[in-house]
């Protein structure tokens, strides 16, 4: 485990890329990038003035891919002004077409679109490239091996600018005006599948934008232990930690920071998994010492959860629930003027752009719906944070390996994954079947190859036979799938042995389940979740 030395203060942000966003799938993935690489960035919608930008001092700017054609009405647009201030600007795919197009280039469909594995061959030399290639043929040429996704091409290329690289269909791969530093590339250098995509990101962010690498994991977590101290000064604080790895983590940074002026909430809702409980007492209140209030609310729930058969009645008495537990033991406790919160990055740029599914779902989880008459002030100590950067930062302040890296699990836990009535029974029983799935899973080194697997409990009986004896049982469906946004997801194929091996412990040794199932949809049409 780390010693953070949190005397020493490193402007950790002051190298800041501003990543404007056109609306391309893959934007939060070019800033999880540009943080990989160790310079801290930030996602703009594409709407945000100009002032707004500059003021921020951002060394560069990326501009991103986005679905829409410049030649439609209503594209999205931006000032031309961007391309005066003398800051590096690297155009990718849309973004490289509204560079050309606003400096007066020109912008057409392409013949046919181009999607998919392309080659780039470099004509000219550009310190965007310079030393990185692919391949070199007979003739000294250089290529490198890149991933397209376009309808449109850039046809003419402003004044000042010179074509860089080539493909096959493109004539204008790569642009560039090396003077202004400003620079487009047609292809995704985000996506793994280009080869070399993180060494001309790098090659922009570090040697063109001039940015150092100030963003690690150590550096990080010494900025948020000294911004928790700054904002919170003496006062109290109070965390529903769920045991996910987002709440953990948050648990753990205000541990440091502020030690036992944090007192963390640990709802029992009788909807956990199997010793669920016992693991985040373990962790958190014996190993780290972090004050722990244990509330044993399962009759609560589970009683208030009798005969409620549809989905998001569940869900909605869960939430509510939970709050009016936890309100009444923040009430317990004396002088608390802070409510921490686990919220994230993507919950951010998601709610400032849309209000997406995705930040509905979430709000379910997050003590987020407290009400208003707590007047507690909001204390959000990983908001800058990816889910990776959460995860390697739990890891470096000593949560265990198993723990961060854990599949997640809902707000509402097994509520959504016992299908009908919850009941005690239910849940006990679903709780063994989970348990088996999970620890077969990770003897295989499957666990790690899935994104989220659990059980699922059927509101159906069926026949089976034990020896002689005929059994008239519950059944339970396995799901398990691979995904890396939870928008989409595929059906893990696991092997046949391993569903073999699950399903006849699961039959033998959880007496009140006569068959298993294994789900095999995925989402879209399915959600991941039965309900
Ligand atoms: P779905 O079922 O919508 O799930 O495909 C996508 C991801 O969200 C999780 N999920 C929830 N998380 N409260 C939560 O905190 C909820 O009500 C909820 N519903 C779904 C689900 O486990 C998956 O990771």
């Amino acid at each position: 485990m780390t010693i953070y030395n949190t005397e020493k203060r490193e402007d950790i942000h002051k190298n800041l890329i501003i990543i404007i966003d056109f609306g391309s799938q893959y934007t939060q993935l070019i800033a999880r990038r540009v943080r990989e690489i160790g310079v801290y960035c930030e996602i703009k919608p594409y709407t945000t003035s100009l002032s707004e930008l500059v003021a921020k001092t951002p060394k560069a700017f990326i501009l991103s891919g986005g679905p829409s054609s410049i030649n439609c009405n209503q594209a999205p647009d931006i000032t031309s002004e961007i391309f005066n201030l003398g800051i590096p600007i690297l155009g990718i795919c849309y973004g490289m077409q509204l560079m050309a197009n606003k400096l007066s280039g020109s912008v057409n469909k392409s013949e046919y679109c181009e999607f998919g594995y392309a080659q780039l061959q470099l004509i000219k030399q550009c310190k965007l490239f310079d030393g990185i290639e692919d391949h070199i043929d007979d003739n000294g040429l250089f290529s490198l091996d890149v991933w397209m996704s376009h309808g449109d091409l850039v046809t003419a290329i402003p004044k000042g600018f010179n074509t860089v690289a080539i493909t096959s269909s493109c004539p204008h791969a790569v642009i560039a005006n090396e003077e202004l530093k400003l620079y487009g590339i047609q292809f995704h250098p985000e996506v793994t599948h280009t080869k070399q995509g993180m060494r001309i990101l790098e090659r922009f962010i570090c040697d063109i934008a001039k940015c150092e690498k100030l963003w690690n994991p150590d550096l990080i977590t010494n900025d948020i232990i000294n911004n928790i101290k700054r904002q919170v000064g003496d006062s109290k604080v109070i965390l529903g930690l769920s045991g996910g790895v987002d709440s953990s983590v948050v648990a753990a940074l205000l541990h440091k920071a502020i030690g036992d002026k944090l007192t963390c909430i640990f709802v029992d809702n009788g909807l956990l998994r199997l010793h669920e409980g016992d693991q985040v007492m373990a962790m958190f209140a014996k190993n780290m010492g972090i004050n722990i209030i244990k509330v044993d609310a399962r009759r609560i729930f589970l009683d208030k959860l009798a005969n409620i058969t549809d989905p998001e009645q569940k869900r909605k008495i869960i939430g509510n629930t939970f709050i009016d537990v936890f309100e009444e033991q923040a009430a317990k406790l004396d002088g608390v003027e802070f409510l921490a919160q686990g919220t994230i990055y993507p919950d951010i740029i998601e709610s400032a752009s849309t209000s997406s599914s995705s930040h509905v779902i979430k709000s379910h989880h997050n003590v987020g719906g407290l009400p208003e008459h707590m007047k507690l002030k909001l204390v959000e100590p990983i908001k800058e944070l990816f889910k990776d950067e959460v995860r390697k930062i739990g890891l470096n302040l000593g949560i265990p390996y198993e723990m961060v890296y854990r599949h997640p699990f809902p707000g509402p836990g097994l509520g959504v994954r016992i299908i009908g009535e919850v009941s005690e029974e239910k849940a006990d029983i679903l709780r063994q079947v989970d348990h088996i799935y999970i620890e077969e899973l990770t003897k295989a080194g499957w666990y790690a190859k899935t994104s989220q697997a659990f059980a699922v409990f059927l509101p159906v009986k069926s026949v089976g036979v034990v020896g002689d004896a005929r059994r008239h049982e519950y059944v339970v469906a396995l799901r398990a799938v691979e995904t890396v946004d939870f928008m989409t997801a595929r059906w893990a194929h696991l092997p046949y042995e391993l569903l073999e091996v699950i399903s006849s412990r699961i039959i033998n040794e959880v007496a009140r389940i006569s068959r298993v199932t294994y789900d095999i949809s995925s989402k879209p049409p399915a959600t991941i979740e039965w309900e």
